[in-house]
């Protein structure tokens, strides 16, 4: 079983076998995948749900998807991204990888809520989108996973952001300028918008996780209902 052996042999293991298993020519690689999955991977370990379904927005090449689908063994991992050949990367790796609970990739426009082909969520995760994304695909991101999410539930996002009272790391300060050079709806977004964001939503950021190089996890819990009167 592939996936027992990737969780048993550890990320070795999962290199081994993709050297011997070369991926079928949709497959793309992230560079940073390699870099980013394990502290990650250590950040999701203690948080994510038991059981259930946890939705990857902005699943891209679809290198992580499989990744964590492989450590959540107990989980559902459905991958979505709205770019048809990040759709046909994910397909290519799931396909080697042969994972039972990996579900099939999805089309979803995190901009646009309504058509989210994923309305029930255990958890939500969405690596390096939403500074390469306008930020209509964050305002959809946050009402999605507000109606998508159960009470407590977790909105896990992983980039970089800026902080106010954190100095700006200079890496970050010019790739934030090349983003915006790039695209100028693109751009590192600061952390009180998306809390700003977040709170219209009933969405309450619960955990803010340092990561390596300048990356940030942040956590949003769906507020629970308040408890009935009387
Ligand atoms: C830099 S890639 C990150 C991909 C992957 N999560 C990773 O870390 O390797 C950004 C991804 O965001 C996706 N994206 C851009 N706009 C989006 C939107 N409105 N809704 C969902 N995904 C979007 C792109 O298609 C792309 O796959």
């Amino acid at each position: 079983m592939i996936n027992d052996r990737l969780w048993r042999e550890g990320a070795g293991a999962f290199k081994v076998f993709r050297m011997s298993h070369p991926p079928a020519p949709a497959a793309r690689v992230s560079p940073s995948t390699a870099r980013n999955r394990d502290p990650i991977l250590d950040v999701l370990r203690p948080r994510m749900p038991a059981s259930g379904l946890v939705l990857e927005v902005a699943a891209g090449a679809g290198e992580h998807a499989v990744y964590f689908a492989g450590a959540f063994p107990a989980l559902q991992w459905r991958p979505t991204d709205p770019d048809a050949e990040a759709l046909a990367s994910i397909a290519a790796w799931s396909q080697q990888a042969g994972l039972g609970n990996l579900l099939p990739p999805l089309s979803l426009d995190a901009a646009q809520p309504d058509t989210w082909p994923v309305k029930r969520a255990d958890a939500i995760v969405t690596i390096n989108m939403i500074h390469i994304s306008p930020w209509s695909a964050t305002a959809g991101l946050m009402a999605g996973a507000a109606r998508a999410l159960p009470p407590g539930g977790g909105l896990f996002l992983y980039g970089p952001f800026i902080e106010s009272d954190v100095p700006t790391a200079p890496s970050n300060i010019a790739f934030d300028l090349s983003l915006r050079q790039r695209n100028p709806q693109w751009g590192i977004r600061r952390l009180e918008d998306l809390t700003a964001l977040g709170a219209a939503q009933g969405l309450t950021l619960s955990e803010r996780i340092a990561m390596p190089a300048n990356n940030l996890v942040l956590v949003f819990r769906k507020d629970r209902a308040p408890a009935a009167a009387g």
